[in-house]
C-alpha cells in the first residue's frame, strides 16, 4: 500500500490501496495455495468480460453513426486470444487508512486508462469518481 502512484502530476502524496493486475489468464500467476478459487472466479469473470466487450463496441459505434464493425475490427485479438490479450484486469483493494495517514494521501490516483474501454466493477461503498469532458467529476 502506498507503492504505486497513478497521478505522479501533483505533490508527492501516497495512494493507499492495493492492486493486483491479471495479464494472461492462461499462464498468468495466481495466488492459488493463499486464494484457491481466485483463478476460477476471474477467469469466469474475464470470460464474461470478453463477451460483452465486443458488444459494447457494436453498441458505441452504432450510437456514433459508424458501421457496427467500426471498433470490433480492431479488437479481434479479444475473440482469437481469449486468454491472454493486451487486455488487464485490476483488481483494487482499499484497506482501512491507517492512522497518521499523510493529510495529502488520496486512494487512487488521478489517471486515464490506456484501453480502449474500461469495464468498472465496484462495491456498495462507491467512491470512484470520473471527469467528464467538461471537466466536471461525477460519481462513477
Ligand atoms: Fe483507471
Amino acid at each position: 500500500m502506498g507503492q504505486e502512484q497513478l497521478d505522479d502530476t501533483t505533490d508527492s502524496h501516497l495512494e493507499l490501496h492495493e492492486s493486483y493486475y491479471l495479464k494472461c489468464m492462461k499462464t498468468g500467476t495466481f495466488p492459488d495455495e493463499e486464494v484457491p478459487e481466485l483463478r476460477s472466479h476471474m477467469t469466469t469473470l474475464y470470460d464474461s468480460c470478453l463477451q460483452l466487450v465486443p458488444r459494447l463496441l457494436t453498441a458505441i459505434a452504432l450510437a456514433l453513426d459508424q458501421e457496427r464493425d467500426f471498433f470490433t475490427l480492431n479488437h479481434q485479438k479479444l475473440q482469437t486470444m481469449s486468454a491472454c490479450n493486451t487486455s488487464t484486469m485490476r483488481l483494487n483493494f482499499y484497506p482501512p487508512v491507517p492512522p497518521n495517514t499523510p493529510e495529502k494521501s488520496v486512494r487512487c490516483g488521478t489517471h486515464t486508462d490506456y484501453g480502449t474501454i474500461t469495464l468498472l466493477f465496484q462495491d456498495s461503498m462507491g467512491g470512484l469518481q470520473v471527469q467528464d469532458v467538461s471537466g466536471s467529476w461525477v460519481e462513477g
